[in-house]
């Protein structure tokens, strides 16, 4: 994981399960059975659960006010630590809890030791990774809210601006880059969604589970629940041990937001590039090449769209891993830090990414116009012209307007430019200069477009207003769970 310290390991030391074990442990194990290399980017919440825990444990008489003083101040010098980087990471300690544990007891002697009452490492993961989904699935939302406030801002901007929409990558007809661009917002704020589901997935307290059967302390969950503010609680202590359906939810979603990710950002490379020219993206935002000097390269773009595989895999992982295990908690569930980890830093960064291109990327209208005219985009507008004014029947309107397209590539002049003898040799019907013009009109061919969702600029503004007002919902959304959760 990129960011991991430096990791020391001493094979001399006890692991913290020695007892009924010699304590000898060969370097593989000590190698492959490490998690903090990941997990100290849990530290947060591993803490904060701890904080909690022990509140609850004087709560029912097992640690007295002193005690619980000690351990919290403890735990409280433990996070500056992690925070300056001054915690070693040792492999003989495997994980987060036990860095931290093996620290409370440096610092509290006998105290910290009474910490682990009543609880496993097996819920304490699981608690730390419900709180982290939490957290990163509210991150995510506030990223996809920024990404669509951006779009929608753009898409306000231009509603007089038109480009091809395509299909088969060949120009098909006018459309307003305002409805390009909320085309992207309505995918993105159905991501939102999506996150705000995997939010609502991890909101159940698994602690309180101990190592799968329960506890053989009366311990007050509800306490806890209330004090971590979950939602629920999970009713069976197998489940709540086993299950990473959290997990999952959230990295389908990210596996959902990377392709999304990846389309816009093809069409940014696209619309970068010499040929198409319809966008300038900011220096800042874009590398040059070593030996080329004429290069612009939309670097963010491509990383974007090339970060997809990894995150889609990264559902796959935890999914295969999943498969088949066996009830309650085996050691393969260590494997669900690299997905949950890595998909939640890379989507935070593909999302500001595409933000700060939307946000900034100049759009360049007569580029745009012009594909539209050298792809004959206003065709079949023609030949609905001639059915409706001309009174032919469309097969034949069809072939009319087929022949001037043809006629206009073997000459090199577009509907727009060419000459009226030309025209009239290929139809009498198309001598009318009036409805000639009429019917290949770009912003005509769009605002012909009167059906809901089309894009014609009543319609435009219509979508615009309901784009709006969702976005608003998604605000009170995040409103409603500002506070840490
Ligand atoms: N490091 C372990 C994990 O990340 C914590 C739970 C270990 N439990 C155990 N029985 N070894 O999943």
């Amino acid at each position: 994981m990129e960011g991991a310290r430096n990791l020391t390991g001493k094979k001399s030391d006890s692991p913290l399960w020695k007892g009924r074990s010699s304590g000898m442990v060969n370097d593989i194990m000590l190698e492959m059975g490490e998690s903090i290399s990941l997990d100290i980017e849990l530290f947060e919440e591993d803490i904060r659960g701890s904080k909690i825990h022990s509140e609850m444990l004087n709560k029912i008489g097992i640690l007295s006010k002193e005690e619980l003083q000690k351990i919290h101040t403890g735990l409280d010098q433990i996070r500056e630590e992690i925070i300056e980087g001054q915690m070693d990471l040792r492999i003989e300690l495997e994980d987060i809890h036990t860095h931290i544990e093996n620290r409370l007891t440096e610092l509290t002697g006998d105290t910290g030791k009474k910490l682990h009452t009543a609880r496993s490492r097996n819920d304490q993961i699981a608690l730390d990774t419900h709180l982290y989904v939490k957290k990163s699935a509210i991150q995510s939302m506030k990223s996809m809210y920024d990404l669509c406030e951006a779009l929608l801002k753009r898409a306000e901007e231009h509603t007089d601006f038109l480009l091809p929409g395509y299909t088969h990558m060949q120009v098909a007809q006018p459309i307003r880059l305002s409805h390009h661009l909320l085309a992207h917002f309505w995918s993105f704020l159905r991501d939102f969604d999506r996150f705000h589901q995997s939010f609502q997935s991890a909101d159940r307290l698994p602690l309180g589970s101990g190592a799968m059967a329960g506890v053989n302390y009366p311990t007050d969950r509800k306490y806890i629940q209330k004090k971590l503010n979950f939602q629920s609680i999970y009713p069976n202590s197998m489940d709540a041990v086993s299950t990473r359906d959290h997990i999952m939810d959230f990295l389908y979603a990210s596996g959902v937001f990377m392709v999304h990710a990846s389309r816009i950002s093809e069409e940014i490379i696209i619309w970068n590039s010499i040929e198409f020219s319809f966008i300038t993206l900011p220096d800042s935002l874009t590398t040059g090449s070593s030996i080329m000097p004429q290069k612009k390269n939309p670097d963010l773009a491509e990383l974007s769209r090339g970060k997809t595989g990894r995150v889609c895999g990264n559902l796959f992982s935890l999914m295969t891993n999943l498969k088949g295990l066996p009830l309650t908690y085996n050691r393969d569930l260590q494997e669900d830090r690299f997905p949950l980890l890595d998909s939640s830093k890379q989507i935070q960064m593909t999302s500001q990414a595409l933000t700060e291109m939307i946000r900034t990327a100049v759009f360049n209208k007569h580029n745009m116009q012009s594909s539209l005219e050298k792809g004959f985009a206003t065709a079949t507008d023609l030949a609905d012209a001639l059915v409706s004014e001309k009174n032919i029947p469309f097969r034949e309107a069809h072939h009319i307007a087929g022949d001037l397209v043809r006629v206009c590539m073997e000459n090199g002049c577009t509907l727009q430019t060419i000459s009226d003898e030309l025209r009239a040799k290929i139809s009498p019907l198309l001598e009318d200069r009036a409805f000639f013009r009429n019917a290949i009109d770009l912003f005509k061919s769009a605002d012909k477009k009167i059906s809901e969702s089309g894009t014609s600029l009543p319609r435009q503004k219509d979508q615009l207003n309901q784009a709006q007002q969702e976005l608003s919902s998604r605000k009170e959304i995040l409103k409603r769970n500002a506070e840490p959760s």
